[in-house]
């Protein structure tokens, strides 16, 4: 089995991140560049990044009209990122026009194209804040529909929480890759996540990629807790 580790690099400066990028790139498949690490370090640190050899999930949840989501996709795939996030909720056509975008530019780069995950209702929301938006307050509901135009979307994946990954895995095709954070070792503080799965069972529920940062960022031996859940993995 490969690595299926992504470190979601949640540090403010472009020195923290490399010191982690430097001492986990040999243990992980890759790294999460989030809004604060792109806001304050900027394109550099993702090329960075690549420079070692690891690949880079650039999540910064595109949402605007189809042609100024295009071309912010075109420039991810220009800095050579293996994937990137976008939200459903931006539309059909909004994800038509990243998932093509995607495949031009990377055609005209002579590489793969980045994985374009779609987002569906974020983890933070739940009924009431469905309502208020005048959406129906089936969270679960809103995260089939959403999912499913991504597929009709032609989107080849999506990011969603531990728990939707049994679901979404039972209602879309085999070959959506499903990305999923909310991981906890069960050794680690208390923390804001509510709803987790342990790595194991994340990817025995489905997922094809983990997004972790605490359970390794903040672990007094980032490394040794990286090893260890590939380890866990397998074993
Ligand atoms: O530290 P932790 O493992 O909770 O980090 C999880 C990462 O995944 C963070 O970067 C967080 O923003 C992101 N994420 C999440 N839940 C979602 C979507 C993204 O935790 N629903």
């Amino acid at each position: 089995m490969r690595n299926p580790i992504f470190v979601a690099l949640d540090v403010p400066s472009k020195e923290a991140a490399l010191d982690l990028v430097r001492d986990l790139a040999p243990v992980v498949a890759g790294f999460k560049i989030g809004s604060e690490l792109f806001t304050s370090a900027g394109p550099e640190i993702t090329r960075a990044i690549r420079a070692t050899g690891a690949s880079v999930f650039l999540d910064l949840k595109f949402h605007d009209i189809p042609n100024t989501v295009a071309k912010a996709v075109a420039a991810a795939t220009r800095l050579d990122v293996q994937m990137l996030t976008i939200h459903t909720s931006g539309g059909l056509e909004m994800m038509r026009a990243a998932e093509n975008s995607a495949q031009e530019t990377s055609r005209q780069a002579g590489r793969p194209a980045p994985l374009v995950l779609g987002v569906t209702v974020l983890t933070s929301m739940d009924g009431g804040t469905l309502s208020e938006l005048g959406w129906k307050p089936d969270v679960g509901k809103q995260v089939e529909r959403l999912a499913e135009l991504a597929v009709r979307a032609g989107l080849r994946g999506l990011v969603c929480s531990p728990l939707e990954i049994a679901r979404l895995r039972q209602i879309l095709p085999e070959a959506i890759e499903l990305v999923t954070p909310g991981i906890r070792t069960g050794t680690e503080k208390a923390d804001d996540q509510k709803r987790t799965l342990t790595p194991r069972q994340a990817i025995e529920a489905g997922a094809n990629w983990l997004v972790i940062g605490r359970p390794i960022y903040a672990a007094p031996n980032p490394r040794a807790a990286a090893e260890a859940i590939e380890k866990s993995l397998t074993t």
